[in-house]
C-alpha cells in the first residue's frame, strides 16, 4: 500500500474534518481569521488527524466524535507552526509566506493563541477528562522542549540523547498523542491504546529526525519552508551532532560552530554537514525508530488500519516534503 490510497482511503472523513477546521477557524474579528485561514488554506499533510482517524478505527468509529479530536490536535499544530515561525524567523510554510511574514510578529503571536483557542473549543465536545488531562501535559511538555532548544543553541556540549529527547517533547509528543487519543475517543481497549501509542512515538521521533535531515538535503521548493536556517541558526540536529562525533581532528566544523559565526561561516558549517556522513547515520538513526514502529505493529490486530500504519511509517522515512 502506498500513502496516496490511505489518503483515498480517508478522503470523506478527512473532508468532513477540514470543513470542521473551516468552521473552528471563523471569527468576528477578520486580522484572527483571516491570518489563521490563510495557513489553514496553505494545506499542510494533515498528519495528526490521519493518525487519529485510523487509532479511532481499533475501537466505536464515529466519525463526529473522532473528528473533535483530530480538529483538535491538527489546530493545535498549527498554533505551534505560527509561533514556530516567529521564533525560527522563517518567511514561508506550506509553500506561502508565514504568518509572521504575511502580517507581522505580534499578529502571528495572537494568531497562535487563537488557534489554540479553537482547538480547546473543538475538544470540549470530548467529555472524558483524561483527554484533556494527557493533552495539557502534553503541551507542557512541548513548551519544554522548545525552550531547552533554545537553551542548548550553540552547545557542542550536548549528546545525542539530549537530542532524542528534545525532538519526543516538541514533535514525537503530538503524534503519540493523536495516535493515542483516537483509540481513546473511540473507547479501544487500554492495550490497544497503549500500541498505538508507541508507534506514534517511534514514528514521530523518524519523522523529526528526518525533518532535521531534509533540512539539509531538500530544497524551499519542494519542503515549501527554508532549509539550512536549523543550523545557521545553532540548532544542532542529529546530522550535525553525527558529522561532528564524525570529524577528525583539525576538520573545522566544530570551530565555525564554537564562534557562533558570521552569515557566511554558517552557511560554510551547512555545506560541510550537507557533504559529511552525518546525513547517513542520521537517516539510519530514523529507520532504527522506524523498524521498532513496524514491529510494535504486531501487537495490533491485522486490520487494513495496521496496513495503512505501516505505509504511514514507511512514508515518514522516504519523504521529501
Ligand atoms: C512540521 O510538521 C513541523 C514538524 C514537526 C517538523 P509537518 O511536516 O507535519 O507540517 P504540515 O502540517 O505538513 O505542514
Ligand atoms: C518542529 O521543529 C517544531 C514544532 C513542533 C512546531 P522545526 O522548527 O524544525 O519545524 P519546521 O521545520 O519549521 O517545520
Ligand atoms: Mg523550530
Ligand atoms: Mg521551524
Ligand atoms: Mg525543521
Amino acid at each position: 500500500m502506498i500513502v496516496a490510497d490511505l489518503y483515498a482511503n480517508l478522503e470523506a472523513d478527512l473532508a468532513y474534518v477540514e470543513e470542521q477546521l473551516r468552521i473552528q477557524l471563523r471569527s468576528k474579528e477578520s486580522v484572527l481569521e483571516d491570518a489563521a485561514v490563510h495557513l489553514l488554506n496553505a494545506g499542510g499533510k494533515r498528519l495528526r488527524p490521519v493518525f487519529v482517524l485510523l487509532a479511532g478505527t481499533f475501537g466505536q468509529y464515529d466519525r463526529e466524535r473522532l473528528a473533535h479530536v483530530a480538529v483538535g490536535l491538527e489546530l493545535i499544530h498549527m498554533a505551534t507552526l505560527v509561533h514556530d515561525d516567529v521564533i525560527d524567523n522563517a518567511d514561508t510554510r506550506r509553500g506561502m509566506p508565514t504568518v509572521k511574514a504575511r502580517f507581522d510578529n505580534r499578529t502571528a503571536m495572537y494568531t497562535g493563541d487563537f488557534i489554540f483557542a479553537r482547538a480547546l473549543s473543538a475538544l470540549s465536545n470530548i467529555e472524558d477528562p483524561r483527554v484533556h488531562r494527557t493533552l495539557a501535559t502534553a503541551i507542557e511538555r512541548m513548551c519544554l522542549g522548545e525552550i531547552e532548544q533554545i537553551r542548548d543553541l550553540f552547545s557542542l556540549e550536548q549528546s545525542i540523547r539530549t537530542y532524542l529527547l528534545r525532538i519526543r517533547r516538541k514533535t514525537a509528543l503530538l503524534m503519540e498523542m493523536s495516535c493515542a487519543l483516537g483509540a481513546l475517543a473511540a473507547g479501544a481497549p487500554a492495550h490497544i491504546v497503549s500500541a498505538v501509542r508507541r508507534y506514534g512515538y517511534y514514528t514521530g521521533m523518524a519523522f523529526q529526525i528526518t525533518d532535521d535531515v531534509l533540512d539539509f538535503t531538500s530544497t524551499e521548493e519542494r519542503l515549501g519552508k527554508p532549509v539550512g536556517s536549523d543550523l545557521r541558526q545553532g540548532n544542532l540536529t542529529a546530522p550535525v551532532l553525527f558529522a561532528l562525533r564524525n570529524a577528525k581532528p583539525g576538520h573545522g566544523l566544530r570551530e565555525l560552530i564554537a564562534r557562533r559565526g558570521s552569515f557566511g561561516d554558517m552557511r560554510q558549517a551547512v555545506q560541510m554537514v550537507s557533504h559529511s556522513s552525518g546525513i547517513k547515520d542520521a537517516m539510519d538513526l530514523a529507520d532504527r525508530y522506524l523498524v521498532k514502529a513496524h514491529e510494535g505493529l504486531a501487537c495490533l490486530p491485522p486490520t487494513p488500519t495496521r496496513t495503512s500504519l505501516a505505509a504511514l511509517a514507511t512514508f515518514v522515512g522516504k519523504r521529501d516534503h
